[in-house]
């Protein structure tokens, strides 16, 4: 059975018994703070779990496109995955643990659904602490399907406890099923490590809600949340040993062999560097190619994407994977998810540019950081050192813009220690200094505060990030006037802009504006605004609140405004002229039409 029968077949099975199919949300959850993505199918549906009425009724059942990161060191087993498909069906206040366990049950055994031999079945149950008792009703449930005392186990909150990923919420035991896939190895329980026991779906009786108080209190209605995982699924269907085998990911880790220099079956090195940039492609085309637009930033949303997007580039390397090998990976992710999720082929160029960009940005970084990282090592060991000092870490992160984790990375792999303590002491100093250097400021340029002039304000903060990410961060606003008719940027940049760099920065301005991005204001430190990566300008002085406007997730800059409140309002964005300015400053003219 491939992923695509298995969706059609869950959702038709939960109709049949009463279930309205609702849309999967995007991956960036709406007007919730407390989680970065939708981590899960019961993320969108949270109010109607606390009790509004959902317009689709009370059975519900959906696909959602997930994604996690808090296990992305365990990426490159058999089973993690940064982003994932749920198959998700809920009760919202209507049916309970009797019928949401025997359905579960029935389609995972029924020879006319998935068809497991109902030995393979393994399930876990809550064993009860001071906030819930223990769930013997699960247990019976089980037992009377015929699941034998032997693969029933009872384990705490940490294991059979769901809640959201933000700390309050509603929340409950849940039972979950487990596949054997070694059925004759003797002892072993689910939950274990080793990769015996593939967890596939999980019922969540949602029958409390956590309060800030850390307080369990009952729901006034008792929900069901369930979340089956479609690529391990699939990988237990086909009676594979790894999601990597199945039709999700085989002709993604093909094309990665078609680019490499080492087999993927060379070594266990070389099998998780081919997983770990199969994985993080792919989530990387959704998280681009979401309807709710991130780019690759300091902060949030798109601080994960850029960290999966650089993580691919590390392992890539690592498998002799050349500069530009995102392109062929992510059109095969693009091609084989479109019928699926179609915002990914209507995004595509986008998804693709930004990858590119982005790609292109962490290999000149990384080149410069290996190299000057290359000559301290040999340094260090040619005078007997194995420590390298947490001053030098700085340096290279600070000036080479070179992160931590790699310099932890490839100093482990020769041996040496990174001393972090130090290296976290010359974090903080760095940040007093620069705070003490800040001076008072503020940004000039615009010729009055009509709503033309406004909008070709926000315009040109979107141009400012589109240049840093089409040019390169060394990209810096040298001026700036606007008036009601068009906007004028000053920049730092050595070269005459190509007609191509020209386009490509239009495009992705436009494309901030077809995504009806908010822009939002907030106070705050002028030291926060720097640690959140928070553009600032030119010779700006600063007091210590500054005004900080945020563009969705795509710009951040230190302002004192005004803007629009949505993208939406500003039109087409055309640049009329780029020239010389002065020596190393290009100067744009742009309108918005
Ligand atoms: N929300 C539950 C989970 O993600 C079903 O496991």
């Amino acid at each position: 059975m491939t992923a695509s029968e298995l969706r059609d077949m869950y959702l038709s099975f939960f109709q049949s018994k009463g279930h309205a199919v609702i849309s999967g949300a995007s991956l960036i959850p709406e007007n919730d703070p407390t989680v970065l993505f939708t981590t899960a199918g019961m993320h969108p549906l949270v109010p109607y779990l606390l009790g509004e009425p959902h317009p689709s009724g009370k059975r519900l059942c959906n696909v959602q496109k997930c994604i996690r990161t808090g296990d992305i060191d365990a990426v490159g087993d058999a089973s993690h995955l940064t982003f994932f498909e749920m198959l998700g069906n809920w009760s919202l206040g209507d049916y309970f643990k009797e019928e949401a366990i025997a359905w579960s049950f029935e389609f995972l055994t029924s020879p006319q659904y998935l068809g497991f031999r109902p030995e393979q079945l393994h399930v876990t149950v809550f064993e009860g602490d001071a906030d819930a008792p223990r769930d013997d009703e699960s247990v019976a449930i089980w037992r009377k399907l015929g699941i034998g005392d032997s693969r029933i186990y009872t384990l705490p909150k940490e294991d059979n406890w769901w809640g959201p990923a933000g700390k309050t919420g509603p929340c409950g035991p849940d039972t979950e099923m487990f596949i054997d896939t070694q059925p004759n190895a003797g002892a072993g329980r689910p939950g274990q490590g080793g990769g015996r026991f593939f967890e596939i779906w999980n019922d969540v009786f949602m029958q409390y809600e956590k309060k800030d108080d850390g307080r369990y209190v009952p729901l006034l209605q008792a929900n069901v949340d369930t979340g089956m995982g479609v690529e391990r699924t699939v990988t237990m269907l086909q009676g594979r040993t790894s999601v990597y085998e199945t039709e999700l990911f085989a002709p993604l880790l093909a094309a990665i062999g078609d680019g490499a220099s080492v087999r993927m079956d060379a070594n266990a090195e070389a099998t998780k560097a081919y997983r770990v940039v199969a994985d993080h492609v792919r989530s990387s085309v959704f998280i681009l190619g979401d309807e709710r637009g991130v780019a690759p930033g300091n902060l949030g949303q798109g601080y994960v994407l850029r960290r999966l997007i650089r993580r691919a580039v590390r392992y890539a390397r690592a498998i002799g994977l050349k500069e530009g090998f995102f392109k062929p990976l992510a059109e095969g992710v693009i091609d084989g998810y479109k019928a699926v999720y179609p915002e990914l082929g209507a995004r595509r160029d986008h998804i693709l540019m930004e990858l590119a960009a982005e790609e292109g940005k962490f290999e000149k970084t990384l080149d410069r950081g290996t190299a000057e990282l290359g000559k301290v090592i040999e340094n260090l060991k040619a005078h007997g050192q194995t420590t390298l000092s947490g001053r030098v870490a700085f340096r290279l992160y600070d000036t080479c813009g070179f992160p931590l984790e790699f310099t932890e990375e490839i100093c482990g792999e020769q041996g040496l220690a990174v001393d972090r303590v130090a290296f976290d002491k010359a974090f903080d100093q760095h940040r007093d200094v620069s705070r003490q250097g800040m001076e008072q400021a503020f940004k000039g340029g615009l010729a009055d505060n009509s709503e033309m002039t406004t909008r070709l304000h926000t315009a040109t903060h979107l141009l400012h990030k589109a240049l840093q990410t089409v040019l390169g961060e060394h990209v810096k606003q040298k001026g700036s006037n606007i008036t009601a008719e068009r906007l004028r940027f000053d920049f730092s940049h050595p070269d005459k802009m190509t007609p191509e760099q020209v386009a490509q920065v239009e495009a992705m301005v436009n494309q901030a504006i077809l995504d009806k991005l908010p822009v939002s204001m907030s106070v705050m430190a002028v030291e926060q605004a720097k640690e959140n990566g928070a553009m600032a300008l030119f010779n700006a002085k600063y007091g210590e609140q500054v005004k900080v406007y945020a563009i969705g997730g795509y710009s951040l800059e230190v302002c004192g405004g005004p803007h629009v409140l949505n993208t939406a309002e500003l039109g087409r964005f055309r640049i009329v002229k780029e020239e010389s300015s002065s020596a190393g400053v290009r100067r744009i003219r742009a309108v918005l039409e």
